[in-house]
């Protein structure tokens, strides 16, 4: 019977001639040299049969044998699956394709650029939830049950409770405020809001306002008009002019609309401004008394503002943008022309 030593040479020069031309001869040599039952794995048992002095040698042998068998098992492993790359003909001299990288939203950028706005004159960001109760969303604010002025907003009801409805305004933001935060409040709220309208260009059934409370000691109309004037010239620049046109909310009296001079003709009349030279952008006013009482707020001490604007109509005015649909379809080719704005 040859030796140890004799036997590894052999099958060493077996592994050395050995070059597997598919997966299939690669696993036959796996299953012949290292398998449970390959040569490895015998030789190893025969190693109870060498006498004790030439065990040392021995298992050195054995051991160069096995790493020799288990790195050209590697080699061979690499080989062929890089033959594999090669047949499925990837070229990788050609470009990749490129992964679409997303982008701010518009309506996000101009409710961020709202948000900074206000915040550098101390407002602070209000947040509330978009399914609403009645008391919130209506009565609180000076809107009880058969008040005309609910026909105002067309509300989704949620069916499950006649009480709740998808809130129609961010004023109801404001509500939770006053009925949880001690004065004074300066706080600016902005989210999306729903009104049960037939989608167009010009209508939507949900889309974004954000509206801003402040409430103190001797708060004045003045500081209305200042702090809405602040916010224009700094949202659209330094000439913008402002007017303000009396109007009617329920929860606050006296109730104005502001418009501002069209940022596109300057004046001079154009299509977003219909040829008026003035664009509205808010409705605002001093918070209706009965609302403060409504909240266990004396307004005898303390009064306040309130205003509101719709979001999307600020960014179609700042980006022109003359269809509302556009906002919540998503096409890349509109988004992608914010980027970098
Ligand atoms: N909540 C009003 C609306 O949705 C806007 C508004 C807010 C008006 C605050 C006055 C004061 O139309």
């Amino acid at each position: 019977m040859p030796s140890l030593q004799e036997q590894i040479q052999v099958l060493e020069q077996e592994i050395n001639a050995f070059s597997p031309t598919d997966a299939a001869g690669l696993e036959q040599y796996r299953i012949r040299f290292l398998g449970t039952k390959g040569l490895v794995k015998q030789l190893a048992t025969e190693m109870k049969n060498v006498p004790p002095e030439g065990r040392k040698e021995a298992g050195m042998l054995l051991n160069g044998f096995k790493n020799l068998a288990e790195a050209r098992y590697e080699e061979f492993a690499a080989t062929l699956s890089a033959g594999a790359a090669n047949t499925n003909a990837i070229d990788i001299s050609l470009p990749g394709t490129p992964l679409a990288a997303g982008t701010r939203h518009p309506l996000r950028m101009v409710e961020n650029q709202m948000v900074g706005i206000f915040e550098k004159i101390g407002f602070s960001v209000a947040t509330g939830p978009e399914i609403e109760d009645d008391w919130h969303n209506f009565t609180s604010l000076n809107m009880p049950e058969h008040h005309t002025a609910r026909d105002m907003q067309d509300t989704f009801y949620v069916a499950q409770n006649p009480d709740w409805v998808l809130r129609t305004h961010t004023s109801s933001v404001q509500a939770r405020i006053l009925e949880t935060t001690p004065l004074p409040v300066r706080v600016i709220c902005p989210g999306r809001v729903y009104r049960n309208e037939t989608i167009s260009a010009r209508a939507h059934c949900f889309f974004h306002q954000c509206e801003g409370l402040y409430v103190d000691k001797g708060v004045s109309f003045a500081d209305l008009k200042q702090t809405l004037y602040y916010f224009v010239t700094e949202m659209f620049g330094p000439d913008t002019k402002v007017r303000f046109r009396p109007s009617y909310f329920p929860f606050t009296e006296p109730s104005a609309e502001m418009d501002i001079s069209c940022t596109v003709c300057g004046g001079s009349g154009c299509n977003l401004c219909k040829h008026s030279g003035w664009v509205e952008i808010l409705g605002c006013g001093m918070v209706h008394p009965n609302m403060l009482r409504n909240f266990g707020i004396d307004p005898e001490v303390y009064t306040g503002f309130a205003f509101g604007m719709g979001v999307e109509r600020i960014t179609q005015i700042k980006f022109q943008v003359n269809d509302l649909r556009l906002y919540s379809q998503n096409d890349v080719r509109f988004l992608r022309q914010f980027q970098g704005l």
